[in-house]
């Protein structure tokens, strides 16, 4: 029988790495709920038209990247692209703010997007999504982009460039559309088919364009910030004003629309040289119509999505990340003592330590290679010797240096070596 492969763009995460994963994503939900946020767990599938008038149906994600299809019962469902929607309907369906005083939402999963794979860049990948409802006040734009470079810094990625830019309002976006679109000019039939397209659907999706021969043209394009009205240019001011506050550095992208239609004033993205071409670790930014748009009351909102993927590919090759390993190895001779091995690896484990035991009754000197391979710090071993004396060896598997403890010792001794045996990583973070 041929193998049966996963499919393109998509990848098992192994033992191995999924220790950085796991390193992630336990970071990141500590930051999180030390920033008042709480968890919240959407479905994978939705329907289709909440993407469509959520994402927006200019974007390149609803246009041409979504997983969707008609159900048994003639419904069209979409795989999520992305988690804004989602907690969006979320907040709306079940009336979140009248439950939580600010509602400061979470998420992490799986989104699907049918893109051309790359390093970086998959068709399953995976998001560690934040939003905060209802909040006007540009304080809370600088505490989300605080909350994103904290995330990037406690994982010890080094080398970030934050990006931060205005897309305005619907007050002055027709001013810039319009602009656009004179500025473009005769130019736009020399862009291309996609572009051609966005300059009569949706001008400002130009932006999005990464075909070479484009660029040029969409370089000399106006800026964004150049046709705020008062009240984003007050804004905005005040969200860079807060951001000196933080001591966070930015630099100002005039491209930086991002490829989703609810933005409204800030969008913010976080960059990293190392990755190349999918450099983006996360992007966000403030959408103050989409609860509206969504069916929902008129709130605001404001949040930003990580790459998973993007952050475990950035993180420091040194990150303290706890291994899979068990504590204890427990390694037995003769059948008398695997009997014995078996009720030691039971006490141990209900104790709270992992403990393996050799499963096929090998020689000595095989399961103490086992127990380098396991990279078991300690091995208990049980023999006929121990076992008359009711007692333990006890080995320190790098030193090499044995002790005999008394049978009912076993657990406190284990206990008292941790400290001294356990990776750095179960402890704390890395800092900044
Ligand atoms: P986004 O920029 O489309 O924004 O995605 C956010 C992050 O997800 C990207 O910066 C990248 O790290 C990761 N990402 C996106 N596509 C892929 C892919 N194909 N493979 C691997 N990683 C990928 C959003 O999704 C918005 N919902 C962010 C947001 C939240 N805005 C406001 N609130």
């Amino acid at each position: 029988m041929p193998m049966i492969p996963a499919v393109r763009g998509t990848r098992d995460i192994l033992p191995g790495e999924i220790e950085r994963w796991q390193f992630v994503e336990d970071v990141a939900r500590r930051l999180f709920e030390r920033y008042g946020y709480a968890e919240v767990r959407t479905p994978i599938i939705e329907r289709e038209e909440l993407f469509a008038k959520g994402t927006g149906d200019t974007t390149d994600i609803v246009q041409k990247e979504m997983y969707t299809f008609t159900d048994k019962g003639g419904e069209r469902i979409t795989l999520r692209p992305e988690a804004t929607p989602s907690l969006v309907r979320a907040f709306v369906e079940h009336s979140l703010e009248q439950q939580m005083a600010v509602p400061k939402l979470y998420c992490l999963g799986p989104m699907f997007r049918y893109e051309r794979p790359q390093k970086g860049r998959y068709r399953q990948f995976h998001q560690l999504d934040v939003e905060v409802f209802g909040v006007h006040d540009a304080w809370i734009d600088a505490e989300i982009i605080d909350l994103a470079w904290s995330l990037v810094s406690e994982l010890g990625i080094q080398g970030s460039e934050l990006l931060l830019n205005s897309v305005g309002c619907p007050v002055c976006r027709p001013a810039f559309t319009a602009a656009l679109v004179a500025a473009l000019g005769e130019d736009v039939k020399r862009l291309c088919g996609d572009c051609q397209r966005r300059a009569a659907t949706n001008p400002l999706r130009i932006f999005d364009c990464k075909v070479p021969a484009d660029q040029a043209i969409i370089d000399r394009l106006p800026h964004t910030i150049d046709y705020l009205c008062a009240a984003c240019t007050a804004h905005f001011d005040q969200v860079k004003r807060h951001l000196e506050l933080y001591g966070i550095s930015y630099r100002i992208s005039h491209r930086l629309v991002r490829g989703l239609d609810y933005y409204t004033r800030t969008t913010f993205e976080i960059l990293i040289g190392s990755l190349g071409a999918q450099n983006a670790l996360l992007g966000g930014g403030r959408y103050n119509g989409l609860v509206k748009a969504l069916g929902g009351p008129d709130r605001t909102g404001i949040g930003f999505a990580a790459g998973i993927e993007r952050l475990v590919l950035a993180l420091p090759e040194d990150a303290s990340i706890a291994i899979a390993r068990p504590d204890v190895f427990v390694a037995a001779i003769g059948d008398a003592a695997r009997l014995e091995a078996v009720r030691l690896v039971k006490q141990l484990r209900s104790a709270g330590f992992k403990a393996q035991l050799d499963d096929e009754g090998r020689s000595i000197r095989s399961q103490m290679k086992t127990a380098d391979r396991l990279k078991a710090p300690l091995a208990a071993i049980l023999g006929d010797n121990e076992l008359t004396k009711n007692e333990v060896t006890m080995r320190d598997m790098a030193s090499g240096e044995q002790t005999s403890i008394g049978r009912a010792d076993v657990g406190e001794y284990v206990r008292l070596a941790m400290p001294r045996v356990k990776p750095p990583l179960e402890a704390a973070p890395r800092g900044q």
